[in-house]
Parts: structure tokens; C-alpha cells; sequence
């Protein structure tokens, strides 16, 4: 790296979220050696602006554009909506990208980055889950790595450093098994959306801690892990780990196995891929193993929770399946936390939905459309019971 390249200037996209705030902090941790040198929100204007006060970035995205008069002023260009998101990933000055957004908003930004050649750091479930293929195939094409966020890809990561594809047997990847491990189905089907948020080993936003859930998360980190370590769907694997200290695992073609293990906190993960290939110090906390000597595993209940068969078959068949997918979880979670489906709705109606596709090879042009559709179709589902 060269003096001109220090700090590294960084573009924070999603930075008022739970994984944006965490990257600010992981930044502000390691002193000196990065600069946020744009953020971008959606509508949080109150804490975008506290934090505009404190990094000083050059260039602020608000996603909503009839909030940019409650932004502060100051000395930074401000932008707005999905056009902004693409500018600021794209900006000649910016080193490296962290994809902090939900849904699909930053898919444009993202493309924009890999074409500029970014560092790109991705959290961003959805985009990989509807749009791993394009996405992947362009960071190919263009000779950009993508630097894993969520925990299990980046443990997967760290495990398949110097090792070869090719010589991969299994990617295991790890689940807590959420606050329903081990109940029964009658309990299951009753469960109350603040018995849902309780989430037994991590603690995250509202929506990605239904879907552990259910476990339809570990489903779109099976599309995920399928799309970034370039593996066929038969060489995946999610099993169970309690204590979600492993965050998963690598068995090679020799019978080898390697795991990541560490305490469960993001803030590793985001590290991790904001100083590849370097580790650094962390102020967080250590793993004890002596501690926490016990290491548990089960295979998945599927009749239990059958989002995680749904999540991988939508991945398997492909094309337009998973768009499906993420749009109609999003709406059901949604329902469920406004008390409106049962918790056992999720997977009936998502079963339900995804039966009445028919799909179609994915293209920028028909993400849309099919969202439009699984709404509609849902809403009908939903309205007729
Ligand atoms: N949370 C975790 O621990 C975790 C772990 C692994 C992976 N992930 C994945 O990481 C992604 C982010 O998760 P999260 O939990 O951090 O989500 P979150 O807390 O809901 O934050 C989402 C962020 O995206 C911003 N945003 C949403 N729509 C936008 C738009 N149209 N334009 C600009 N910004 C927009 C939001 O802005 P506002 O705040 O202004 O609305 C917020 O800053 C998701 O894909 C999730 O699946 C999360």
C-alpha cells in the first residue's frame, strides 16, 4: 500500500443499521487507519447526522429524498436514493466498500464497485441470495474478491485461506438453532413474536433474528455460501451448534476439517474483512475454551422448521425462485411481528407462494416485476384464508 492510499477511505452503505453502526465502531477502534469518507442511510436522519458530525465524511447518501432538507449542513456533496448509493460506490476516492443495506437497493452499487474494482466488504444478504450469479460472475470477470461479513461465510473464508476449491469435500455451515431448538411442534406452531426475538446467541436486527428462527436464514447462507465459494448445492451443509462458538466449517477431499471458532460477536467478521489480509488487535472479547468446553451438533429438524428445506430448494431451482423467496419472507416476518400470521404461517405460506411460480432466468430487468408479483400473490393468500 502506498502513502496515497492511507487511510483507507471508506464508503459505509447502511451505516444506521446493526451492521453499519458496528463497521463505524470497528473503524473508530482502529484509529488512524481508516476514513469514513461517505455514508448512506435510508431514513434515520437523526443518527446519520450524529454521524456526519463525527466522521466528517465528503459524500452522504440519504435514500429518501424528501428527507434531504433534515440533513445538516456541512462541508460534504449529499445525495439521495439508489443513484447516490451507485455514485458513492463508484467514487474514484473511495478504497473500499462495506454493503451494510438490506434488501436490494444497493445491487446497483454493488456492480458499480466491482466494475471500479473496489476492496468490497458485503453483509448485504438479499443481493447475493436473488443476484449471487450476476454478481459473482462480474467479480470474476473483473478479479475483485468479495470480503464476507456475515459470520459463517467469513469463518468459511478464514478456513479456505490457501487452500485450493478444488480440494473442498463439504462447507459446514453452523446454526444456533435459535429459541426453538428442541420444542415441540404443537409449541412451535403457538410461539409469540417476543419469544422469536429472543435470539439465544447473537444479538441482531428484528428480521434476521425471526429468520434464525425459523431458520430460513441458515437457508439464504446456504445460496450465499453456494455464490461466494463457488460450490455446487450438494457440498453444502448446515447442522446445528448450540453454542455458536464454531461459526463453521470446511472438511477437505483428505477428511481434514477446519472450523473458525471465536466469541460470537460481528464485530470480528467486519474486522476481519475491513484489514484482510492483516489481523489486528481487537478490544473484544476472547474465546474461553476451558470456559466453554462444550461443543454441541445435531442435523436440522426439518419437519420442525421447514424454511431451511424451502430456502435451499428455491436456491436449487434457481432463476427467478429466490427473488420469490426473499420477498415473500420480508412480507411474512413482517405480518408475524405485527401480530397479523401465525409463526407456522411463515413456512405455509412461503411453501404456498413459491408452488405458484413459475420461474424465469434472472435479469436485472425482471427483479421488479417479480416482487410485484409475490406480493400480490401473497397478499391473495393472506386475505383468502
Ligand atoms: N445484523 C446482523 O448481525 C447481520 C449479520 C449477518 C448479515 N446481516 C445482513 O446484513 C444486512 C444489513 O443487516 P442489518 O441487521 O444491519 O440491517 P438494518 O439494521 O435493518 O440496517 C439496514 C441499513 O440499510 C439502510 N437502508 C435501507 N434501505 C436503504 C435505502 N433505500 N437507501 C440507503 N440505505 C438504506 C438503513 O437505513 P435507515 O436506518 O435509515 O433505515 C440501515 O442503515 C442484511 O442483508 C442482513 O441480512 C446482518
Amino acid at each position: 500500500m502506498s502513502d496515497a492510499d492511507f487511510p483507507t477511505k471508506v464508503a459505509v452503505l447502511g451505516s444506521t443499521g446493526s451492521v453499519g453502526r458496528q463497521t463505524l465502531g470497528v473503524v473508530r477502534s482502529l484509529s488512524g487507519q481508516f476514513e469514513i469518507y461517505a455514508l448512506a442511510a435510508n431514513q434515520n436522519v437523526d443518527l446519520l447526522n450524529q454521524q456526519i458530525e463525527i466522521f466528517k465524511p465528503q459524500l452522504v447518501v440519504i435514500g429518501k429524498q424528501q428527507l434531504k432538507g433534515k440533513i445538516t449542513k456541512g462541508r460534504f456533496k449529499l445525495l439521495t436514493g439508489a443513484g447516490g448509493l451507485e455514485e458513492i460506490a463508484g467514487d474514484d476516492k473511495v478504497d473500499l466498500v462495506v454493503f451494510a443495506t438490506t434488501g436490494m437497493v444497493a445491487l446497483p452499487a454493488l456492480l458499480a464497485a466491482i466494475k471500479a474494482k473496489k476492496k468490497i466488504a458485503i453483509a448485504n444478504k438479499e443481493v447475493l441470495v436473488i443476484a449471487g450469479g450476476l454478481v459473482t460472475k462480474l467479480s470474476r470477470e473483473n478479479k475483485v474478491d468479495l470480503r464476507p461479513v456475515d459470520s459463517e461465510h467469513c469463518a468459511i473464508w478464514q478456513c479456505l485461506a490457501g487452500e485450493k476449491l478444488n480440494q473442498v469435500n463439504k462447507l459446514i455451515l453452523t446454526a444456533s438453532g435459535g429459541p426453538f431448538r428442541g420444542w415441540d411442534l404443537k409449541r412451535i406452531k403457538n410461539v409469540t413474536p417476543a419469544q422469536a426475538l429472543k435470539h439465544p446467541t447473537w444479538s441482531m436486527g428484528a428480521k434476521i433474528t425471526i429468520d434464525s428462527a425459523t431458520l430460513l436464514n441458515k437457508g439464504l447462507e446456504v445460496i450465499e455460501a453456494h455464490w461466494l465459494f463457488n460450490q455446487p448445492y450438494e457440498k453444502i451443509a448446515a447442522i446445528i451448534h448450540p453454542q455458536s462458538l464454531i461459526h463453521s466449517l470446511v472438511e477437505f477431499v483428505d477428511g481434514s476439517l477446519k472450523a473458525q471458532l471465536a466469541a460470537p460477536d460481528m464485530r470480528l467478521a467486519i474486522q476481519y474483512a475491513l484489514t484482510y489480509p492483516q489481523r489486528q488487535k481487537t478490544v473484544f472479547n476472547f474465546l474461553d475454551l476451558v470456559k466453554s468446553n462444550h461443543l454441541d451438533f445435531y442435523l436440522p429438524d426439518i419437519k420442525k422448521f421447514p424454511c431451511l428445506h424451502l430456502a435451499v430448494e428455491a436456491g436449487k431451482k434457481g432463476g427467478t425462485y429466490p427473488v420469490v423467496l426473499v420477498t415473500a419472507d420480508e412480507i411474512l416476518v413482517e405480518q408475524f411481528l405485527k401480530g397479523k400470521i401465525s409463526f407456522w404461517q411463515i413456512p405455509v405460506f412461503l411453501e404456498k407462494t413459491l408452488a405458484k411460480h413459475q420461474s424465469a432466468p434472472l435479469s436485472l430487468e425482471n427483479i421488479s416485476a417479480v416482487q410485484a408479483w409475490t406480493k400480490e400473490t401473497l397478499e391473495n393468500l393472506i386475505n383468502r384464508r
